[in-house]
């Protein structure tokens, strides 16, 4: 019968026959699948494995912490951490459309994460041969029947990278679905924060500020994201919805007033919704009294945020992410 306990045992046992004595990599997002994947695959081989980790500058409030520390606690696996926000700003520097700001992430990440990978495998030790994937059945079911619906924004997403044919994979999450793999992630001990996350996009909050990406202006939208996560969390509302994308409309000013200053700032979007599999989506009904307080909270605390607005588009037609 499924038990988590059963598939991790079978999955432990399954790797160490394939792996043998030589060596695997594994790119870590930050996300459940990635994560979940890493940790089976260091409870068979440990430090046969190294992870990698591209911190491209564009992640959340913590979210790196999180897997620098609560990860490798919890897992003791072996990290490299690649610090290439410098890199990634560069490349983004005077780039507004959507489309061109996620090739560039999409081929820097590449990039950094090739140059991260050549360098372990030019190290002494045993032959590098295996690239670990968090690919669940739903994505061997998509990839095999095509549903015509991917090339509406290019996806950037670190477990369908690199495609380099010099590796064997291992999927060891091939046959689950999401919810499992959080009962696995969770056997094998991860951090709560990282076994619930919502599903955040790869190239991160580089496609949550509309307008060019700015170091002042991540800093702006994270501090702004953390409290609507905040106060949602707070609410008990993380399981209710789907994800809430928060949305920094840069290019966006208002007029305000604050004290007794004319002010002229920035919107800030919450874009709450509730869906099944992000194909279709409605906006979360949240309560007022969680709205009002996001909103004052971010109006009070965040630098250059004058307004806060609720996104109430389904999706058709709008996407869940802006961009
Ligand atoms: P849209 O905006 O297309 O988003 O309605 C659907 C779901 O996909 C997430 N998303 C991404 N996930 N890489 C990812 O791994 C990406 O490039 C990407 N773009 C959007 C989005 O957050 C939502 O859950």
């Amino acid at each position: 019968s499924w038990t988590t306990g059963n598939v991790i045992e079978e999955q432990v046992a399954a790797i160490r026959e394939q792996v043998g004595d030589r060596r695997a990599i594994c790119g870590l997002s930050g996300g459940v699948d990635s994560a979940v994947a890493a940790a089976l695959v260091a409870r068979a081989i440990g430090d046969q494995l190294t992870c990698v980790y591209v911190d491209h500058g564009l992640m959340r409030k913590g979210e790196t912490e999180q897997v620098e520390k609560d990860f490798v606690a919890a897992t003791g696996v072996k990290l490299v951490v690649v610090d290439a926000e410098e890199r990634f700003l560069t490349a983004l520097k005077g780039v507004s459309e959507p489309e061109e700001k996620r090739k560039i992430i999409g081929r820097e990440f590449i990039r950094v994460f090739e140059q991260a990978q050549a360098e372990i495998i030019a190290d002494e030790g045993p032959a590098v041969e295996f690239l670990v994937q968090g690919t669940l059945y739903p994505d061997v079911v998509e990839s095999g029947g095509g549903t015509g619906t991917a090339n509406i924004k290019s996806h950037h997403n670190v477990g369908g990278l690199p495609e380099d044919l010099e590796f064997k994979l291992i999927e060891p999450l091939r046959k689950l679905f999401k919810d499992e793999v959080r009962m696995v992630g969770q056997e094998l001990g991860l951090p709560e924060e990282i076994v619930q996350r919502q599903p955040f996009p790869g190239p991160g909050l580089g496609i949550r500020i509309v307008g060019e990406v700015t170091k002042e202006r991540l800093d702006l939208l994270r501090d702004a994201d953390a409290i609507a996560r905040e106060e949602l969390t707070a609410a008990g509302l993380d399981r209710d919805i789907w994800q809430c994308p928060v949305v920094l409309l840069a290019d966006v000013r208002s007029v305000g007033v604050q004290g007794d200053g004319r002010t002229y700032g920035h919107p800030i979007v919450l874009r709450p919704v509730s869906s099944e599999d992000a194909m279709t989506a409605d906006w979360s009904r949240l309560p007022y009294d969680v709205l009002a307080r996001i909103s004052t909270r971010i109006t009070n605390e965040v630098r250059d945020v004058n307004r806060v607005v609720l996104d109430v588009t389904s999706k058709p037609p709008g996407t869940i992410e802006w961009e």
